[in-house]
């Protein structure tokens, strides 16, 4: 409803794994909340058959398609007897080629618009000198095509070069834990694109997983989505990489549109877990919280001075937001809201978001956003949510909860809010932790103290300066009520 859309595609269903998911019928209930708002545009949902379904009978009955006559059509029937050519529309080049919707620090997600021109120029580029791309190359990226890697590195730059690559759809360790490594030697993949979250739950498995195949046609190792601890840099490098390839950490973002710092292979001599240095044409500084340029070894907010052709150009109906979130804090740069380090040698290391946001298995999450879905909940009176670390995810969620009155916390009331997050957000938001928290520590001026909630939620027990606080007691009792284990 937000960006206005008039037509909805979407596939009857899915695996995931080995679960069934059925797509259309989250996409239906999702349609029949737009049509009870008279400022829905919705007119057609297109569906796509799934091959899964077409030949399994069985499948397909378990999915029970939803159906409304009015609203919905096959892709098939769509197509049934249409010229298979297609005369290209021309466009202006700063024409929107999409919105890609990303969690903004406030709870509603963000409409990031990108245009033709600019944005295919930068992914056709960066593709090229990002992994070296040469005609003879297989290239596999394993994100989600739905996700702006999705749609900057298996969609738009490999096309745009003309790139062999693979499309997968699955999960790394199903229906065995060697299934990445299987399909390297199947197709001969020479450059590959993953996500640390994805090594850093292979890496539990060992080497004898990669042993059982020959990976001898890798060439290049891309990375992307967090950043890459040194374990699993160098773990990619010398087990996945038989330290032959170089291994590209890409640090960019959804409002960037392609890879703003990153290594180019052979070229730049690489550290574990940095991004390196800029692409071409990009201009990083390192500010400090006046705003005040660093120079040489430094630490602070990381921001761009100037634009490279694949920036977002605006946040879709809404240039105010655009102009808030990106360019007030410090006028004259964009601001990325990552922290970032620069060492001697001017290479940069990002050390994580520096505002209410985190970064689960490479998917950025606002917690907002997440406590707003916690307290629609009918027994909740207020949720607070902070990040904690997880050894394969990152980060995960760590949920601080006030009941109401006479309200009960027990196993249930958990059930219900993780599946209350799942529905509002998506599963990869379900909440690892949720503690009951009969009071927040709140500044007398009634702000959460989410510095004081991260401390609890990872049992540092050095909590510095709490005069602030309104009540100091508050913070014993979460304190002694932590989550050891997840929920
Ligand atoms: C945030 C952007 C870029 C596509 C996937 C995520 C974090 C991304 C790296 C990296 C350290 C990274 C940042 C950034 N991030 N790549 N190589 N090293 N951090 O896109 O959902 O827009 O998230 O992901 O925090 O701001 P996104």
């Amino acid at each position: 409803m937000d960006a206005q859309c008039n037509i909805l595609v979407t596939a009857d269903g899915v695996y995931r794994g080995d679960k069934l998911i059925n797509l259309k019928k989250i996409a239906s209930e999702a349609l029949d909340r737009c049509k009870e708002s008279s400022a829905s545009s919705v007119q057609k949902c297109v569906v796509v058959k799934h091959p899964a379904f077409i030949t399994s009978s069985d499948a397909s009955s378990s999915l029970q398609t939803p159906w409304d006559e009015l609203c919905d059509i096959w892709w098939d029937d769509l197509m049934d007897g249409v010229s298979d050519e297609c005369e290209p529309e021309w466009m202006d080049s700063e024409d929107p080629l999409f919105i890609l919707y990303t969690s903004g620090s406030t709870g509603k997600p963000k409409g990031v618009v990108h245009t033709v021109t600019g944005y295919m120029l930068y992914t056709s580029l960066t593709f090229k000198y990002v992994f070296d791309y040469h005609h003879d190359d297989v290239y596999w990226c394993t994100a989600d095509i739905g996700w702006i890697t999705g749609h900057s590195y298996i969609t738009y730059g490999p096309l745009a070069n003309g790139a062999t690559s693979v499309l997968f759809e699955g999960v790394p360790v199903h229906p065995h834990v060697g299934r990445l490594w299987e399909i390297i030697e199947k197709y001969g993949v020479s450059k590959f694109y993953t996500a640390p979250t994805a090594i850093r739950l292979l890496m539990k498995y060992g080497k004898e997983p990669l042993q059982r195949y020959d990976l001898s046609s890798l060439r290049v190792l891309g990375t992307v989505g967090e950043p890459i601890n040194p374990e699993a840099w160098l773990w990619y490098y010398d087990v996945v990489g038989q330290q032959r390839c170089p291994v590209i950490d890409t640090f960019w973002q959804t409002e960037t549109g392609g890879h703003v710092l990153t290594p180019l292979p052979a070229a730049t001599p690489l550290k574990p877990g940095s991004a390196t240095c800029p692409f071409f044409g990009v201009q990083p500084a390192i500010l400090n919280e006046h705003g005040e340029e660093l120079e040489g070894e430094a630490e602070g907010y990381l921001v761009f001075r100037k634009p490279w052709p694949g920036i977002m150009r605006g946040v879709f109906g809404n240039q105010e937001r655009f102009e808030s979130t990106y360019f007030r804090k410090f006028p004259g740069f964009y601001v990325t809201g990552d922290g970032c380090r620069r060492d001697k040698d001017g290479y940069y290391w990002i050390t994580g978001r520096i505002d209410d946001m985190l970064n689960v298995s490479g998917h950025l999450l606002s917690t907002a956003e997440v406590e707003s879905a916690l307290s629609e909940h009918p027994s909740v009176a207020e949720a607070a949510v902070v990040s904690r670390p997880h050894a394969v995810k990152g980060e995960c969620l760590y949920c601080f909860i006030t009941l109401k009155d006479q309200q009960e916390f027990n196993r249930t009331l958990m059930d219900e809010l993780k599946r209350k997050v799942r529905e509002k957000i998506g599963p990869i938001a379900t909440p690892d932790f949720i503690q009951n928290a009969p009071g927040l520590p709140k500044t007398r001026s009634g702000k959460i103290m989410r510095r004081v909630l991260r401390q609890i939620a990872r049992n540092e027990k050095e909590l510095g300066d709490l005069s602030t606080l309104a009540d100091p007691k508050v913070v014993e009792v979460l304190f002694s009520q932590r989550c050891e284990a997840a929920a």
